[in-house]
Formats: structure tokens, sequence, C-alpha cells
């Protein structure tokens, strides 16, 4: 059996982002529990706003079609998505409209989302710890058919939260980690071929 395939996404860009701290924690934990894991960055595939227009005239952006591509070539997927305004930033719901726009060849639109499990969390400073994100990325992946795990993770104060290797430190927000990761072991290994 070939290694279980995770890609790890967080959906922010910022220096010093607590969700990209959360999702190195989560890449190390997955790597831990045996699985092969990418960790990549949104900067690398940079998207203007989803515009019918500029779709209609240029196409989909080859960064688009380029990060379908490597999601396509993992068997499940992490979001670690920060909350704005009780919502997914637009980085994020952004990024997934144009992949949902994606035409690759004979696949179906959408198949990439469809054929995959999703795992979503969120960091915030916040006592919620970007639940409502949560609540909104859920539906939004749900929109686009995919299969996203039961357990999630809202890491409140997340500031407070890791230790100078930026893993977490409290011993109910690595519990929460290690439940998102074994589930999403779990569920991802009916996509090994
Ligand atoms: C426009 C905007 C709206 C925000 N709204 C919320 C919010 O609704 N809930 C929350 O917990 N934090 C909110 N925040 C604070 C972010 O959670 C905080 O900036 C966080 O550090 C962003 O994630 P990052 O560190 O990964 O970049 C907001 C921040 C911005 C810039």
């Amino acid at each position: 059996m070939s290694a279980l395939k995770i890609l790890v996404i967080p959906g922010s860009l910022r220096t010093g982002s607590l969700n990209a701290r959360l999702a190195a924690a989560a890449a190390h934990q997955f790597a831990q529990a045996g699985a092969e894991v990418s960790r990549l960055s949104l900067a690398d595939f940079p998207l203007p706003i989803y515009d019918g227009d500029l779709q209609s005239k240029s196409g989909v952006p080859k960064h688009a079609v380029n990060l379908k591509r490597m999601i396509g070539a993992h068997h499940g997927v992490l979001i670690v998505t920060p909350e704005y305004n009780s919502s997914v930033p637009p980085l994020v719901k952004n990024t997934i409209d144009w992949v949902s726009r994606v035409q690759d060849g004979q696949e179906v639109r959408g198949e990439v989302f469809r054929e995959r499990a999703f795992a979503i969390a969120a960091a915030s400073e916040s006592r919620l710890g970007g639940t409502r994100s949560l609540a909104a990325l859920r539906l939004i992946l749900a929109a686009c058919q995919a299969t996203v795990i039961p357990h999630q993770l809202a890491l409140s104060f997340a500031g407070e939260a890791y230790d100078d290797m930026d893993r977490l430190k409290h011993p109910a927000d690595i519990e929460a980690l290690n439940a998102l990761v074994r589930q999403m072991i779990d569920i991802s290994q009916h996509e090994v071929r």
C-alpha cells in the first residue's frame, strides 16, 4: 500500500500567522502518525479575485490549475483558516472558488473536492477560536460536495497556545488535534490505492 499523503493548507499569508503555526503543528502530528505530509503557502498560488469576465477572457489562472493538481496528488487535505468577521477570509473563499472552476483534461469539474477527505481547523486569539469560520468553511466545502470529517479544531487564545517549536502546549488542544489527525487518517485510508 502506498503512503497516505496529506496536504496542509494555511489560509493566511501573514508573517507570524497563528494559522500557519497551527498548520505547522498539524503537519508535524500527521508526520508522527506516519503520513507523508506536504505544507504549502498560498503565496505561491496568487490568484486575482474571481471574476467571470476574467475567466471567459483568459480561462482559469494557471495557479488555480496547479493548486488543483497539488490537491489531486494527495489523499486528504487539511485547511487551517483564520476567522474574519465571523466567516472565512477572502483568501480562502477565493482560492476555493477558483479551484472549483478548474476543468482539467477529461476530469469532471469539481472532482478534486469529491474524491478525497477534507479536514478543517482554525486559530484565533478569541475564546471561540474561529468556530464560526469553521462553520462557514464546512458549508462551502459541502457545497463542493467534499467529505469533511466530523472532527475539527477551533484553537482558542491561540497567541498563548504554542511552545517555542510551534507545537501545541496545552493537553486539551493536543488531544483535539490528535483526534482530528486520527480520524483524518482513518477516513483518508479509503483513498489509498
Ligand atoms: C478583517 C478582520 C476581521 C476579523 N474578525 C475576526 C472574527 O470575527 N473572529 C475572530 O476570532 N478573529 C477575528 N479577527 C482576528 C483574526 O482572527 C486574527 O487577526 C488572526 O491572527 C488572523 O489569523 P492569522 O494570524 O493566521 O493571520 C479578524 C481580523 C481581521 C483582519
